[in-house]
């Protein structure tokens, strides 16, 4: 069953995590990117087992990709995706990300959204949901990636492309 993450102890997601990442996995540059920013409650989603156990977790976060001008074009990033090693391969990764782009598409039907972006495995975010490295090819990230890793997927149709840095979505006052 899937429900909202923001339903679930932060203590459990974070044991999750260790189990199916390691704790370094702290140090990743996808933690660089989202340094110190609060997940999306509205894009963030939990697997539950028949018992309540938590057995999936996927994070979404407001980042941007900062431009030589200092524009900001507004990201979402997606991840991690974890689910429990015992539980793998049985469609749980696959319905969270089918329930985040759905709410994507969902929100940019409304208000125009930011397009979806991660640090992943093309043969599994490229194949099931049509995330891509084609728009990519000028963003840079504040540590080592692999560049074919460096995907996004559009929710509004709009093309994805750009040129900068990515990094935390910083508010901007008016
Ligand atoms: C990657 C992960 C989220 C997938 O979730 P899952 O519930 O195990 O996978 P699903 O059952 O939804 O999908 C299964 C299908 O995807 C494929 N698949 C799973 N992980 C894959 C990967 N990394 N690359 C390519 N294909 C993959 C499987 O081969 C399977 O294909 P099939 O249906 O043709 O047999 C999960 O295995 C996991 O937590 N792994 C460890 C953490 C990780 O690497 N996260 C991703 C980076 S953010």
């Amino acid at each position: 069953m899937i429900v909202p993450l923001e339903s679930q102890p932060a203590d459990a997601i974070e044991r999750l995590l260790d189990a199916a990442f390691g704790p370094a996995r702290h140090g990743r540059t996808a933690y660089l990117i989202r340094d110190a920013m609060p997940w999306l409650p509205a894009l963030s989603f939990a697997t539950l087992d028949a018992d309540g156990a938590l057995i999936g977790t996927l994070q979404s976060w407001p980042v941007a990709l900062v431009q030589a001008d200092g524009t900001q074009m507004p990201l979402t990033m997606v991840g991690p995706v974890a689910v429990d090693p015992a539980h793998q391969g049985g469609g749980h990764g696959r319905a969270m990300m089918d329930a985040v782009v759905a709410a994507a598409r969902a929100q940019a039907d409304v208000q125009g959204s930011a397009p979806l972006m991660m640090i992943g495995d093309p043969e599994y975010y490229g194949r099931f949901w049509g995330f891509s490295a084609d728009g990519t090819g000028g963003w840079d990230a504040p540590g080592p990636f692999e560049k074919h890793r460096l995907l996004a997927l559009s929710v509004d149709g709009r093309s994805v492309d750009g040129t900068g840095m990515l990094g935390p979505r910083i508010a901007v006052s008016a």
